[in-house]
This record gives structure tokens, sequence and C-alpha cells, in this order.
């Protein structure tokens, strides 16, 4: 792999994910971790991420010079450039410029492999108070910037260069190139990490560790475990059951496209256990967010443990498929011992005594990776680009008490925003778009001649990376008339439509 060894910024993942794009296989390592150990996984090359703004910061992580003994090409990216010159004997200086943000970068004539042909007064992105002020010996500078005099080095025979700027950041023109040049020209790279070769991988990886035992999986609707259901099942066939609890709280369609769509481009084994009845029963009259969730949670692992006994009496089973992915494990500390962690993430929390050992063969995918794979393995493409749907499903978006009819009004009025949604082209340029059904609230409205007295529904369309932070998706007014204009069309119970226009914090995605 490359290693990207990060200096405790938030940049090393995004380095990484840059890397793959580049159709190189990486991984994120601590800079604690040993030298030795970081040689130990055979590195194809290092890349140092950025950190702390400068290497004379108290505290600053330290670069252990032994990295450059040997001749793995390495890539210095900010701290990691400060922090390389420094152990290679270059000079890093106090210079009082500071900057932060968009910067023009100055390629010097005949600017080497990194940036070579690239335009003079280049936009970069910039965040750094130290500069270096001389590059180590061997190393030719290739460019400058207003405030940091040696803005690139590279060193072609011992394959080593490095930057001042951040070319992982989009607001870094030209950015994936550079990584490109490093990757291909300078550490003699090839783009040989696909969808297919990593699929190749992991079916001989998933059959060297199953063998001939049986393997179950809990299967929620969302992409994840669709795709790591669908790679075990590609290795091991008909070793693989798959377990899909419907609690009646899915979206109009969905569970019809696991029971149907899944498995007809898939040919898995699935066991559906029909409980909208036991779900319901249990949430009848409960209107408090928490109890609502406390409620699916307990049903769900009651019913997924049952349906796993009542299959492992049939079969034996050994092993269950999780579809933890690469940032649940970078986030929890990367590496060894995090199996346990978010083991029962994509299941709703099952508990320990069931006795699986644990498959996990997204392990080393980001989520775009994961669509990528599932594409390739042939799901249908309106799974593989689901939205994140939460586990608790539509109870909580139905604010109120959550009976049948409520729950059908909601699955009507929410198809039509997705409908909509979809026939504008907008699907990928929102991260999420809840329908919230304001149950418990009324407002007078007229239709025809007519009085109404029906009830709100909220759009809460949002943009987002991660669900830790959001904004609300600024979607084309016509957009949203349509949908509002269907909705209290076509769905009699529903007079009126609001738009949440509140990002995230403080508000949170979900109504509840
Ligand atoms: P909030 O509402 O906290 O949601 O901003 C953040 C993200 O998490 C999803 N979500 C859940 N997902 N089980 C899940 O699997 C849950 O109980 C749950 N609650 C919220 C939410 O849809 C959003 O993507």
């Amino acid at each position: 792999p490359v290693l990207v060894v990060d200096f405790g910024a938030q940049y090393a993942q995004l380095i990484a994910r840059r890397v793959r794009e580049a159709r190189v296989y990486s991984e994120i390592v601590p800079h604690s971790m040993p030298v030795a150990e970081m040689l130990a996984k055979n590195p194809a090359a290092i890349i140092l991420s950025g950190g702390p703004s400068s290497v004379y910061e108290p505290g600053a992580p330290v670069l252990d010079a032994k990295l450059f003994d040997n001749d793995v090409p390495v890539f210095g990216i900010c701290y990691g450039f400060q922090a390389m010159a420094q152990a290679l004997g270059g000079t890093v200086a106090h210079t009082g410029s500071r900057e932060y943000g968009r910067t023009l970068l100055s390629p010097v004539s005949e600017a080497g492999t990194l940036l070579r042909e690239l335009p003079a007064d280049l936009p970069v992105w910039m965040s750094h108070g130290d500069s270096v002020t001389e590059a180590p010996a061997g190393f030719a500078v290739t460019a400058s910037s207003a405030g940091a005099p040696v803005a690139a080095f590279e060193d072609l025979v011992t394959r080593r260069a490095g930057v001042q700027f951040h070319p992982e950041v989009a607001h870094t023109q030209q950015g994936q190139e550079m990584l490109q040049r490093f990757l291909y020209d300078i550490a003699g790279l090839e783009p040989t990490w696909t969808s297919s070769n990593i699929i190749e991988d992991q079916v001989a990886a998933i059959r060297a560790q199953v063998g001939d035992k049986q393997v179950i999986c809990g299967l929620s609707g969302g992409v994840d475990s669709a795709v790591a259901a669908a790679l075990v099942h590609k290795a091991i066939g008909d070793q693989l059951t798959c377990i899909f609890v419907d609690h009646g709280l899915l979206r109009a369609g969905e569970a019809e496209q696991v029971e149907k769509d899944y498995v007809a481009a898939t040919g898995i084994r699935l066991k559906v256990v029909e409980a909208a009845d036991q779900f319901l029963g249990h949430l009848a009259g409960v209107t408090d967010p928490e109890q609502k969730r406390k409620i699916i949670g307990r049903e769900f692992i009651r019913t997924f443990e049952a349906a796993a006994r009542e299959l492992d009496a049939e079969r034996h089973i050994e092993f269950l498929v999780q579809g933890t992915l690469y940032p649940d494990v970078v986030e929890s500390g990367g590496g060894t011992g995090t199996a346990n962690i978010k083991s029962h993430h994509n299941v709703g929390g099952l508990p320990d005594d069931l006795q699986f050992a644990l498959i996990e063969p997204l392990r080393t995918l980001f989520k775009d990776e994961v669509r990528a794979l599932g594409a390739e393995l042939g799901l249908p493409e309106e799974m593989v680009q689901r939205h994140p749907f939460p586990g608790p499903g539509l109870a909580i978006r139905i604010i109120g008490a959550v009976d049948r009819h409520r729950l059908d009004v909601l699955r009507a009025a929410d198809l039509i925003a997705r409908e909509e949604l979809t026939a504008a082209g907008l699907d990928r340029d929102v991260w999420q778009f809840p329908v919230v059904l304001l149950a418990e609230v009324r407002s007078v409205g007229v239709q025809g001649d007519g009085r109404t007295y029906g009830h709100p529904v909220v759009l809460r369309p949002v943009s987002s990376e991660d669900a830790m932070t959001a904004d609300w998706s600024r979607l084309p007014y016509d957009v949203i008339a349509k949908i509002s204009t269907r909705i209290t069309n076509e769905v009699p119970e529903v007079n009126r439509v609001v738009l949440d226009v509140t990002s995230k914090p403080p508000g949170t995605i979900e109504w509840e």
C-alpha cells in the first residue's frame, strides 16, 4: 500500500481518498507508529500528511529520520513537508509571513516533474505559519509563493518530493494531477486498484476465511449491508443466508426492493421476517422519541436473534457479515482491535452471545468505493445510490404516535418528494431528504370550495459530507413547488408543506 502518515489534522482521510481515486491502494497509519512497523507493511510509497502549523509548535509530532534510511518514495504535504525538510537537513524558519487559505503558486521555470507544465499563478490552498527557507541537499526547488520561498521541492534520484500547500483539497487547482505525478512519475506506481481487482481480492480472502462453513448476514435495506452480502455471496454462494427484518417502518417500495430486485440481482437466499404487527403493537401510543428508538432497537434484536437461532439450528452458523466501513475503523483507532467497536452497527446492536466470528469485507473502503463496488457487482442502481436512512425508519419521522394510517400518509408524501428529486436529477446533490409528518399539528386550509383541517409535512433536504454536520440544501424553488403541489393534491390528509431551513448544528438531520 501507499501509507498516509496521519500527523493529526483532518487531512489524512482526504489524502487517502485522493490516492485511491488515482487507483492506488492507500492506508492511514498514525504518526506514532514506529518506522520499522511502517516498513514491515512493505509500502510502495509514504505520504506525510498535514498537521500542526509549525514543526516548532510545542508538542508537535516528531518525524523519525530513520524513515529516510531506505529507498521508499516519500511525499510530504504541509506539516509533512516541513518535517521532511527538517529531517533531511533543510531549514525551516519563522519568516513571520503566515498564509491561510487561497494563495497563488509560482512554479519556478522548468518546474520539474511534480508541477510540470502547470500554469503560472496557480491557486493552491495553504495553511502554515513557518516556512521552509532552504531545501535539503539534492532537492530542486520547483515553486514558491508570497509566504513560502520554498513551496515545492523534489529529488528524482531518491524519489522524494513535497509541497507546502494541500494538493488534496478541492481549492487547490490541479491538486489531483500533482498527487498523481508523485504516484506515477516519481514513485513509479501503476493505477491498478480498481473495483474489479478489489472484488477479486476480497472474494479470495472471504473464501480463505470461511472455508466450507455457514454464514449469516442481516440486511437493513441500506447500501453497506447490501454490498457486503453481495460480495460474500459471490465468494461462497449458498453458504450465505441473509435475514431481512421488515419492521413496517420502511419507505414505499423499499421492502420490495430488498425482497425482489436484490434477490433477483444476486440470487442470495433470503429469509424475510414480517414483523410489522409486532413493531407497531409495541409502538402504539408512544410519542417520546427516545422511547420509540428504544422499543425499535429492542424488538429488532429480539427478532433478528430469534431468526438467527432458528437458522443456526437448521445449519450451524459460524460467521456474521458486517458492513463496517473504513472511516469507522479509522475513527475508532485504526487497524487492530477495533472489530468490536462498531461491529454491530448494521444490524442494530446484536448481543455478543450470538457468538459468531465477523466477516467485514468493506473494512478498507470508503462509502463511494462501496457504491462503485455495488455497481460492479450488478446491484440495482437505485439500491447502490440510496440515501442513508435511519434504522428506526419512518417512526422517527412521524412527530407523535405511530400507526398504520400515519405511516401510509407519510409514505405517500415521501414517495412524491423522492420522485421529484430524482426527476430533477438532484439525487446526488443532496445527502438525505427526510420528509416529516407533523401528525399532532393541524392547520386550516382551503381546497376547491371547502375548508380543510389537515396536517403539515416538513421537507428536510440536507447536504453533508458525513452527517456530523449538515446544511439545508438550496433546492431549486420550482422543484420544491412541484413537490408541494403534488403532495397537497395527492395526499388528502396533508394540506400544508413547509421547508426546514436549519443547519446542523443546531438542528439534527432527523426531527426525533
Ligand atoms: P441526526 O438526526 O442525528 O442524524 O443528525 C445523523 C445521521 O444518522 C441517521 N440516523 C440514524 N441511523 N440509526 C441509524 O442507523 C438511528 O437510530 C439513526 N438516527 C439517525 C440520520 O438519518 C442521519 O443520516
